[in-house]
């Protein structure tokens, strides 16, 4: 079945990252369309983002559910221009800076390890703070703005430039920013530039024990 298909006619506007996702992508059940339009485009403006902007996106951040409402999340930012860029930036492997060049912004979330109730090692931080970049890159999509998660940079590096205590792990970075024409990214990236597929549920889901193949 086919969900969250625009009809026949292309969108009159240029189509936005969440429109791609929508005419090239399906669900195997119906599913919000919010969800389904998500994805991880490299294509962006170099515009920035309004300060209203970026507070939204952390704001949904904010709202993400977590173990004994420990928020563990902690989002280190910088704005492109900045001061602060350079610290972000180096911290990306190569094939990251191919495009990262023109986000509007990059950010660390860390992750607090122990539970503020008894000290004891917080089994799920960084399980939260997923919860807490999906929120993210969901506003993202709804606001018509690009959010890209990546692994792609020096953890350990980032712990000492952006001083992140012991106490905290170092869970990932993304990058967000304003969409823009595909084309304007090195060929290679060109080639990957659009929405990726899943696995089908019978691969992902077992009533009851462990039994993939
Ligand atoms: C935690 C995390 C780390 C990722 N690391 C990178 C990365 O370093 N570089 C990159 O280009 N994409 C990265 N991605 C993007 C994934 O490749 C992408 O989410 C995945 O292929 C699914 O595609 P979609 O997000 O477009 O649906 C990362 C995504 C997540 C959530």
């Amino acid at each position: 079945m086919k969900v969250g298909v625009l009809p026949d006619l292309p969108p009159a506007e240029p189509a936005t990252p969440p429109d791609v996702a929508r005419l090239q992508r399906t669900a195997a059940y119906p599913i919000e369309p919010l969800i389904m339009e998500r994805w991880s485009p490299r294509a962006m403006s170099g515009e920035e983002l309004a300060s209203k902007e970026i507070m939204a996106l952390f704001e949904a951040g904010r709202w993400a559910p977590s173990t004994y409402n420990e928020q563990e999340w902690r989002f280190l930012y910088a704005r492109r221009g900045s001061k602060e860029w350079p610290l972000f930036f180096d911290l990306l492997v190569e094939a990251n800076q191919a495009w990262c060049g023109n986000a509007a912004l990059l950010c660390l979330i860390a992750a607090k390890k122990n539970l503020s109730q008894n000290g004891k090692p917080n089994p799920v931080h960084l399980f939260d703070c997923g919860n807490a970049f999906e929120n993210i890159a969901l506003q993202a999509t709804a606001m018509k703005l690009v959010v890209h998660g990546m692994a792609g940079f020096d953890f350990e590096k980032a712990r000492m430039a952006l001083k992140i205590p012991e106490d905290f792990d170092v869970a990932a970075m993304f990058a967000a920013g304003r969409p823009a024409d595909p084309e304007t990214l090195p060929e290679e990236l060109r080639q990957k530039e659009k929405p990726s597929d899943r696995k089908p549920l019978d691969q992902i889901i077992c009533e009851g024990p462990f039994s993939f193949v």
